[in-house]
């Protein structure tokens, strides 16, 4: 997409506001290019006022995008207020989700700042360069990386919390360690969304299925590991 084009599809007024905003007061500097585009976002690269790379991921105000959020973000339980405000809140809701795992110790991005539509976090990657997603980048110690990732689905899920769209899709290669990006979809453990966290279980399974590694662990053994009871 051409740089115009980027720039019309994000920068609505009320972005725009926003983004000068966090200029303002010291967050984020110019926005320095499109390092990844979602159905609903855009994730720049800025710098901080340290000139550390930090990134910027801002949620589109597009109503055709938002339609698409899927049907169980409302199992949140918020949808009052008009279009800006629930895209604002679900902004808010990914942010607080991203700011518990990252509290918990698991390989997330730091969070910086969370403003209407715009979450700024750490940079996965180096100078100019984005670590490239799992899917694109398998060269990791794939034992040592089932390990860490089925850890890091217990402790969220002990604390309450699944990621919701865990998959290579949004795991990042660091330096050979992997980075949970996107919790836009996260969701806090219940009864009515314990089959999210079936779900991501399953998808990290199946990856690792693919990838040869023989030590998966049955989904029941990782509720149990969890302490899912159904009468929860
Ligand atoms: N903190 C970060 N550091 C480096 N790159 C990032 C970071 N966050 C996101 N990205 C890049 O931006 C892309 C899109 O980010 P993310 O998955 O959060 O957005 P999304 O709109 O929810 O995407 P999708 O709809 O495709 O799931 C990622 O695939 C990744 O390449
Ligand atoms: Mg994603």
């Amino acid at each position: 997409m051409t740089k115009s084009k980027v720039f019309s599809h994000v920068f609505d007024e009320e972005t725009l506001r926003n983004v000068n905003k966090l200029q303002g007061d010291g967050y984020i500097s110019n926005l320095l290019g499109p390092i990844g585009t979602g159905k609903e976002s855009y994730v720049f690269y800025s710098r901080d006022f340290h000139d550390n790379i930090v990134a910027v991921k801002i949620h589109r105000h597009n109503i055709d995008a938002f339609k698409s959020i899927p049907a169980y973000i409302r199992l949140r339980g918020r949808k009052s207020g008009g279009f800006i405000k629930q895209i604002n809140d679900w902004t808010r809701f990914e942010y607080n989700f991203l700011s518990k795992a990252h509290n918990l110790g698991i390989n997330a991005p730091e969070p910086i700042r969370c403003y209407e539509n715009i979450i700024v976090m750490q940079f996965i990657g180096s100078e100019g360069n984005t670590a490239k997603l799992a899917i694109k980048d398998s060269d990791f110690n794939v034992e040592r990386w089932y390990t860490l990732l089925t850890k890091f689905i217990v402790s969220m899920a002990k604390n309450g919390m699944i990621h919701g769209d865990l998959s290579p899709y949004n795991i990042l290669n660091y330096n050979g360690e992997p980075f949970i990006i996107d919790f836009s979809q996260a969701l806090k453990l219940s009864s009515l969304t314990i089959n999210f966290l079936v779900r991501d279980i399953t998808n990290i399974n199946n990856w690792f299925l693919s990838l040869k590694y023989k030590n998966i662990k049955e989904t029941k053994d990782i509720l149990e590991e969890v302490g899912w009871k159904d009468d929860n």
